[in-house]
């Protein structure tokens, strides 16, 4: 399978009068060509500051890419300068920002705002922009779009914003799609609508997708695989099977048990205490204060990665042999 990112070893900081935020802290994943993925965690977890280090919106200062790969199609981002990655960003990779008030300009039209893309990076007579643009809004579900160009945000409800928000995304054919909570907002009828349109889009464009939440129920549906974060670590991933059915960190289990599931037999149970801070994170596993299965060994040294499968990988001691053992000899004696 052709992989189309690899991100490899990945760090982040940002410097700040309290200290230094240590945001992403050695993050590996690939994502093949075609495929969605899914980065799921809490919120603070790094998930936003990983996908802007791919766009190449870390703002320095106070943000720095202090160590890493990002390789899109081979070529690693962190190299380029920011007159190149201005020519990627929003045409080879576009992103589906958290925030859907600040993603559209009240005062520009849904069409101006659509074409604009596509006349900067893409030599388009003003007739040709136009079809592409009531094309790209048929493909996401916008009834009478020669109308509805004309039109300013404030006249569209909010889910048919963010359905606005995707074409203007998706209008230069990007290879990566990058959705930072896109349907976080919105309510649950439209946010199962604004899924749905995702794999739409995947199926008619063959776009690559990486989309990012901290609510696990959201990537049931749509992800192939999924990344489980926790302070700014990437702590599981596995295909949706694997994580889903064999989940194998304590906080990949948690975070199962607190959110409602159709097949849920037990009550939901949220996850006791909060997140490590980032400006000193503990030495060993960012999840041994919240972790009802540590052992002596969690909090001083950070677990080594175990494979289970070709897909599925976890930095868990309990994946030790070694602590395997001593607890198969708690369990007899
Ligand atoms: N501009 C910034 N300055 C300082 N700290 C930041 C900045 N942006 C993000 N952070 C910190 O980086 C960490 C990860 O944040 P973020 O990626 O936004 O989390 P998530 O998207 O998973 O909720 C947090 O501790 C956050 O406070
Ligand atoms: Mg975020």
């Amino acid at each position: 399978m052709e992989k189309i990112l690899e991100v490899k070893d990945l760090h982040v900081t940002f410097t700040t009068y309290g200290g230094t935020v240590q945001a992403v802290r050695g993050v590996d994943f690939h994502l093949n060509k075609g495929e969605t993925l899914a980065i799921v965690g809490e919120s603070g977890c790094g998930k936003s500051v990983t996908s802007n280090a791919i766009m190449g919106l870390i703002p320095n200062p106070p943000g720095k890419i202090s160590g890493g790969k990002i390789l899109f199609k081979g070529k690693d981002l962190t190299k380029l300068q920011e007159k190149k990655m201005r020519s990627i960003r929003g045409v080879d990779i576009s992103m589906i920002f958290q925030d859907p008030m600040t993603a559209l300009n009240p005062t520009l039209t849904i069409g101006t705002q659509l074409m604009e893309g596509l006349k900067q990076h893409r030599k388009v007579s003003d007739k040709e922009a136009k079809k592409r643009a009531l094309e790209m809004m048929d493909l996401v579900g916008i009834p009478n779009p020669e109308e509805r160009m004309k039109q300013y945000p404030h006249q569209f409800s909010g889910g048919m914003r963010q359905r606005i928000v995707i074409a203007i995304a998706l209008i230069c054919e990007p290879e990566l799609l990058i959705a930072d909570e896109p349907t976080t907002a919105l309510d649950v009828t439209i946010q199962a609508q604004i899924l749905e349109l995702f794999e739409k889009i995947q199926e008619v464009t063959g776009v690559s997708i990486i989309l990012i939440t901290h609510d696990l129920g959201v990537v049931a549906k749509i992800a192939d695989r999924i990344a489980v974060m926790y302070a700014g670590k990437i702590i599981e991933t596995g295909t949706k099977r694997e994580i889903f059915y064999k989940p194998q960190h304590p906080y990949t289990r948690g975070l199962l048990n607190s959110v409602p599931r159709l097949d849920a037999k037990g009550k939901l149970k949220p996850i006791d205490g909060t997140p490590p801070d980032l400006f000193s994170p503990p030495k060993g596993c960012p999840f041994t204060a919240r972790c009802p299965m540590a052992m002596e060994v969690c909090n001083k040294i950070y677990p080594g990665s175990t494979t289970l499968s070709d897909s599925h990988s976890v930095d868990c001691w309990l994946q030790d042999e070694r602590a395997k053992q001593l607890l198969a000899t708690m369990v007899t004696n």
